[in-house]
């Protein structure tokens, strides 16, 4: 028998772990490795991957794991499949479905998460193959005129109808709506991603209700209240106890729990806004990371493409990766940065 959706949720939501997010696409993944200099082949993309699922950081700090279908597939250097590298350290192994972001016809400026037809033969397929939880990013962008009604509510949709087959294949849908804050302009104000953050939650739970999604059975990724990236910056309380609220008056208390994603934060500020949120404002879930950048971006710049670095890469996902095990509890102090 398959394991409950439920049960699957409160793995990924384990006290003091944390989401991996190592799901780039082939053509993201490329952009982090040209920042490094690092050549983008099937095998160094494995070796990278390697390098982070083989790390012990894994069994302390570290959930689940989203991947792309590429690593999802892929065996280590040794032979084993780097899915059960993943389950040996006690993490769940999930898997990015979305086919990625379109422009939406008739609505300049916004985008259509595409990856829906096919969908339930590719997640019974991913569930064979391991995956026990899936996600799919819906896009939205913010400016003073934008998002449009019209482009949230087909977005929304969409997430619905993932997560809806996600459960009827046994698997856990992460339903991740984001609000872009590295997006063009990007001068909006934290209230004003208050508003649309809102605005967008409630839509999309709206259409969960609609398409009969469990809320036990799944984890919402949010982004957090935040100014845009060329705004005036809030203060870390600020960004902290706004986030929380905006779930608080949006997100039923059903829902299994909330990892959110980083965004283009830096690494301390994704680190510090869970940690206040966790000490600070008692939210109503397990609230905790899915950072993809904000994780992994000393360790590839530690690894820098190179065999004999695999230890100093480790070591640095190593120290994210507890920093923001801390925040998860709310127990992360800035003077833990320093020592290190
Ligand atoms: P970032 O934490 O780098 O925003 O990535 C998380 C993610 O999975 C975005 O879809």
């Amino acid at each position: 028998m398959s394991e409950r959706l439920e049960d699957i949720a409160a793995r990924m939501m384990a006290s003091g772990k944390g989401i991996l997010a190592a799901d780039e696409s082939t053509g993201t993944i490329k952009k982090r490795f040209d920042t490094i200099g690092a050549e983008s082949t099937a095998d160094t993309r494995r070796d990278y991957r390697e390098m982070l699922f083989r790390a012990d950081a894994m069994k302390d700090y570290i959930s689940g794991v989203i991947l792309y279908d590429e690593t999802l597939r892929q065996s280590a250097k040794d032979g084993t499949p780097l899915v059960e590298l993943i389950k040996t350290a006690g993490a769940v192994p999930g898997i990015k479905v979305d086919a990625g972001s379109k422009p939406l016809a008739g609505f300049p400026g916004e985008s259509i998460t595409e990856g829906l037809d096919g969908l339930r033969e590719r997640l019974n397929e991913y569930y064979e193959l391991g995956a026990r939880f899936a996600k799919w990013r819906g896009v939205i962008n913010i400016s003073d005129v934008l998002p449009t009604r019209g482009a949230v509510r087909q977005n929304a949709q969409a997430l619905a109808r993932y997560a809806a087959l996600c459960q009827e294949a046994g698997i856990v849908p992460i339903v991740e709506p984001e609000i872009m804050m590295d997006g063009e302009p990007g001068d909006h104000s934290i209230d004003r991603c208050y508003e649309v953050t809102e605005f967008v939650l409630n839509t999309v739970f709206d259409e969960l209700y609609d398409a009969r999604v469990s809320l036990e059975g799944m984890v919402l990724k949010p982004n957090m209240v935040i100014d845009g990236k060329n705004a005036r910056k809030a203060s870390r309380e600020e960004v902290a106890e706004k986030t929380v609220r905006v779930l608080k008056s949006t997100v039923p208390s059903a829902v299994a729990g909330i990892a959110f994603l980083s965004g283009g934060q830096s690494d301390e500020e994704a680190t510090a806004h869970l940690s206040l949120m966790n000490e600070l404002h008692n939210p109503s879930w397990p609230l905790t990371f899915s950072y993809g950048r904000a994780l992994q971006a000393a360790a590839l710049k530690a690894w820098g493409g190179k065999a004999e670095n695999v230890a100093a890469g480790q070591a640095a996902f190593a120290h994210r990766a507890r920093m923001n095990s801390l925040a998860a509890t709310g127990q992360w102090k800035l003077d833990l940065e320093k020592a290190a």
